[in-house]
């Protein structure tokens, strides 16, 4: 392995288009923050680079839904976002955003060098336009009829109801979304990326030279390699976005694929104007991409072709931990169904436990498979891991030294065997944790933390210093003094997973601590003051889950009622054309129920007597889901008189009720305007 001076760690940087919500936080931003965090206690010289990823079509259409600017979106949700990954310790050195002018600056200069040294191709093609707006239309612009399942709400690049990828080609009856008008094809001209000329390099660099990189990240950039890689559109018909600076392409933009990842470097630039090119240039420099699944080709492929396209020294990740997916109870998180945790409403609604949630998303981070969030896992991994294990741990050793020893570390005796293996589990652990950040594992350096906590709660439960010492004072301070160096090595391993409990414990113990002290016996010198005991953790209550689970039943249960109503909307096609002849063969009347009853042991059929004008007789009818024989008694509805009998259940029925049903299955029984003669003839 290389040996490097200094990290630059980047997080994806989100679309603010709208807040982030859990699954950012635990694909992306928490494993990041967890990754610096450890990198800086370990007195290593890291640089954090986020920010906002303020450009492309979907900010422009959110802009438009609401009648404000794109810039008025990407403004609120810039806030919202840096908010709330500050109130959850989430602390970039920079969290810029690419609609600042340096960004601007940066991105056109690195289009015009890569266009100035013939590194695009440029290529004339049809693309969808809006005659009514004079305005092209991306794919999202463009709405119609599903080819698949029929949804007239289909977008141009997918639809959101099956599920299935689509071209605006593909849609039926295709319609812009800014006009109303039918879009035509116009011939536009755009500047591509040729990514097979990188290709034998790419596979060099990456399937030679990572084999170490995450299976899902090898095998994706795999599967693309081997697929054949195409020219890449770097441009876009659009008015929003960085422009291209290249006369005669006036209202193109670039494309914010291209544009987001240079941002990583503007945000740098902003934040360090004379030493950013130390972080981005120097082979010494370690550079990592934290990513979630979906950005995968972007950052292995697409970014890198571009960068060594540039050249000019510019250096190329060491690796990108990309993360799957994070479900919520059991279901794909969803923005534009709402469903899923919002960062700032987490935090609104549970202050004081953002480390709750940073432990949970970190005990069941998505590293290898998709993962699932629930409300009542994290109500139990805060109650019985947070507070009963390690926050119960710290508390009883502070307040006993407080309780027999006035608060001051007591002197350690001779030692036993339990002391000796309980300190002596520390170092060991310490190995594979940092193994285990190292490599990027961070559910199993959690273990690794938490393990150390369980080694101390066992150790203070089974030695029990609370009844000792009513007999024995000496030894009941060397249990006390393990404790305490025990707290110290948690308030060190702890630090990048749960820095706020950290960092009151760092308070109550009055200790500046590094990364080396970790394992280190005799951290905490005897005789030494400690401050008072807080609680590091408190229970989340039952209610408090009840409320969020009410609330997604709420989202649900609005989300079922839609899709009825969408559904009982449907119209099933016509039958095939009958003749006149067939028609009339048909004898329909109205009649009047004079009796009606539930026929025994089904749940669907009602035997009803009714009065056809012609007769007394017996129909069985499966209306019993709809109707119980009261709401039918006395009332005129319309049969098929002549259709053959046929015995039902044993009961011998004559015709047929006429009834009308609707998509969703809803039946209801046909009845005149008004009141008639039983036996008038229907057609
Ligand atoms: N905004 C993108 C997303 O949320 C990520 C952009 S990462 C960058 O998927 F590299 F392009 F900046
Ligand atoms: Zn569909």
């Amino acid at each position: 392995m290389k040996d490097y001076k200094r990290t630059l760690v980047t997080a994806a940087l989100p679309y603010a288009n709208g807040p982030v919500h859990i699954g950012h936080l635990a694909g992306v931003y928490v494993p990041a923050d967890i990754y610096v965090r450890y990198l800086r206690l370990r007195g290593r010289e890291v640089l954090f680079v986020c920010g906002s990823d303020e450009h492309g079509v979907p900010i422009t259409i959110k802009a438009r839904e609401q009648g404000c600017s794109p810039q008025d979106i990407v403004d609120r949700y810039h806030g919202i976002i840096d908010g709330s990954f500050k109130a959850l310790g989430i602390n970039f050195d920079i969290y810029g955003r690419t609609s600042s002018k340096v960004h601007e600056q940066n991105a056109s200069a690195f289009f015009r060098k890569l266009y100035d040294e013939g590194k695009f191709i440029s290529k004339e093609s049809e693309q969808y336009y809006d005659p009514e707006a004079k305005t092209f239309l991306a794919d999202r612009y463009i709405v119609g009829t599903c080819p698949k399942c029929g949804n007239e709400n289909a977008y141009g690049d997918q639809c959101e109801k099956c599920g299935c990828t689509l071209s605006p080609e593909e849609l039926i009856n295709p319609k812009s979304k800014l006009s109303g008008a039918e879009p035509v094809k116009k011939k536009t001209t755009h500047w591509y990326l040729p990514l097979q000329d990188y290709e034998q390099w790419l596979r060099e660099w990456i399937l030679e030279g990572h084999k170490e990189w995450r299976p899902n990240v090898y095998g994706q950039v795999k599967s693309w390699l081997d697929g054949g890689l195409q020219p890449r559109a770097v441009t876009r018909d659009l008015d929003w976005g960085v422009p291209v600076p290249v006369e005669g392409a006036e209202g193109k933009v670039l494309y914010v694929w291209f544009d987001a990842p240079i941002g990583y470097i503007s945000n740098t630039m902003e934040l360090l104007p004379d030493s950013w090119e130390q972080w981005w240039k120097s082979e010494d420099t370690k550079l990592v991409h934290f990513i979630g699944k979906d950005n995968i080709v972007f950052h292995c492929i697409v970014f890198p072709s571009m960068l060594k396209a540039y050249g000019d020294g510019f250096i190329l990740p060491d690796n990108v931990p990309s993360n799957e997916f994070l479900n919520l109870e059991g279901e794909k998180i969803s923005t534009s169904r709402g469903w899923a945790v919002w960062a700032h409403e987490y935090v609104r609604d549970f202050p004081g436990k953002e480390d709750a949630l940073r432990y949970t998303l970190t005990a069941n981070a998505p590293e290898t498979k998709d993962n699932d969030f629930s409300w009542k896992d994290f109500q139990s991994r805060n109650n019985s891991e947070l507070v009963a294990i390690f926050g119960n741990f710290v508390n009883r050793a502070f307040v006993l030294t407080h309780k027999y020893f006035g608060g001051k570390v007591p002197a350690r005796g001779e030692m036993t065997e339990a002391d000796r293996e309980a300190l002596a589990a520390i170092p060991q652990l310490r190995l594979s944790l940092e193994k285990n950040i190292e490599g990027y594992h961070f559910r199993e350096a959690l273990k690794d933390a938490m393990s150390m906590a369980r080694v101390g709660n066992k150790y203070i439960s089974d030695t029990e210093p609370w009844k000792l010492a009513k007999t024995d004072m000496e030894r009941t301070a060397s249990i006390l003094n393990v404790c305490l160096q025990i707290c110290a090595d948690l308030a060190i391993a702890f630090e990048p997973f749960t820095p706020f409990a950290c960092e009151a414990l760092r308070g109550m113990l009055g200790l500046d601590l590094s990364w080396e002290d970790l394992g280190r016996d005799g951290i905490v010198p005897e005789g030494h003051q400690l401050g008072e005991a807080r609680l590091l953790f408190t229970k989340v209550e039952d209610a408090d889950i009840q409320k969020q689970l009410d609330r997604l039943a709420a989202i649900k249960a609005e989300r079922e009622a839609a899709a009825k109503a969408e559904e009982a909307k449907r119209v099933s096609p016509q039958k095939a054309e009958v003749s006149f002849e067939d028609f009339s063969a048909m004898d329909i009347r109205t009649a009047t129920v004079l009796e009606a009853e539930r026929v025994p042991k089904t749940d669907k059929l009602l035997k009803l007597t009714i009065d056809t004008g012609i007769d007394k007789r017996v129909i069985v009818s499966g209306i019993a889901e709809y109707y119980s024989p009261e709401d039918m008694l006395g009332k005129q509805i319309c049969i098929l008189a002549n259709l053959a009998p046929r015995k039902i259940r044993g009961i011998e029925s004559k015709g047929m009720i006429l009834m009308a049903r609707q998509g969703d299955g809803k039946m209801r029984f046909i009845t005149p305007a008004e009141a008639l003669n039983n036996g008038a003839e229907i057609g």
